[in-house]
């Protein structure tokens, strides 16, 4: 079984052979990450095996962001203020090919999770929201429970309840 290491942002990760079947998500990666992290538009999160520090295997991106109330599951959003909420955004998430179907994409997104459970000790946030590329992607992370939001197909959301520590 191969083992991960997750990290920050680290140019020394080599992302130009990185394809994970949305060449949206290969160009973010290779091109557009190191400025979004200098610019601190998001946090990037690189996963890389252990025998090779150097590959990339998989990351995702994590940034604050709000939807507004009437777009909420029922059950959240009664017991919500009538404007836009905060919560935490995974802008984007990739396993690159070979990787796929070995678990890794369940550890980047229970490694988010976690990551987003920590910082909302200090930094209130009603749930984590995903942009679901495509249906395999809608259909990955129904499977971990999180919720279409009204209006939003491709918008969906874990509320804090499920993550927080
Ligand atoms: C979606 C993606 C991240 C999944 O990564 P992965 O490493 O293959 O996923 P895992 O092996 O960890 O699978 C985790 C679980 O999700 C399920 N799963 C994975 N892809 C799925 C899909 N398309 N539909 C439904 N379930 C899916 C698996 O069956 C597995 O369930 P199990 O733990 O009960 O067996 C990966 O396929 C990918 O990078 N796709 C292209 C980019 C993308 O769509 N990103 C997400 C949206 S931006």
């Amino acid at each position: 079984m191969t083992l991960y290491s997750i990290r920050s942002f680290d140019k020394s990760v080599d992302a130009t052979s990185f394809r994970c079947g949305q060449p949206v998500l290969d160009e973010y990666i290779r091109r557009y990450a190191s400025q979004d992290v200098r610019r601190n538009v998001a946090r990037v999160f690189l996963a890389t095996p252990e025998e090779d520090f150097r590959r990339l295997a998989g990351f995702f991106t994590l940034s604050a962001g709000s939807v507004n109330c009437s777009a909420l599951p029922e059950a959240l959003a009664k017991n919500l203020p009538r404007y836009p909420v905060p919560v935490a955004l995974i802008g984007r998430l990739g396993v690159a090919s070979e990787f796929q179907g070995k678990g890794l994409g369940s550890m980047l997104l229970v490694d988010a999770c976690k990551k987003v459970a920590h910082a909302s000790a200090v930094l209130a946030v009603a749930g984590i929201v995903v942009d679901a590329k495509d249906a395999a992607a809608k259909a990955f992370y129904t499977h971990f429970g999180f919720q279409t939001l009204a209006g939003e197909h491709a918008r969906l959301l874990l509320p804090a309840t499920a993550f927080r520590v």
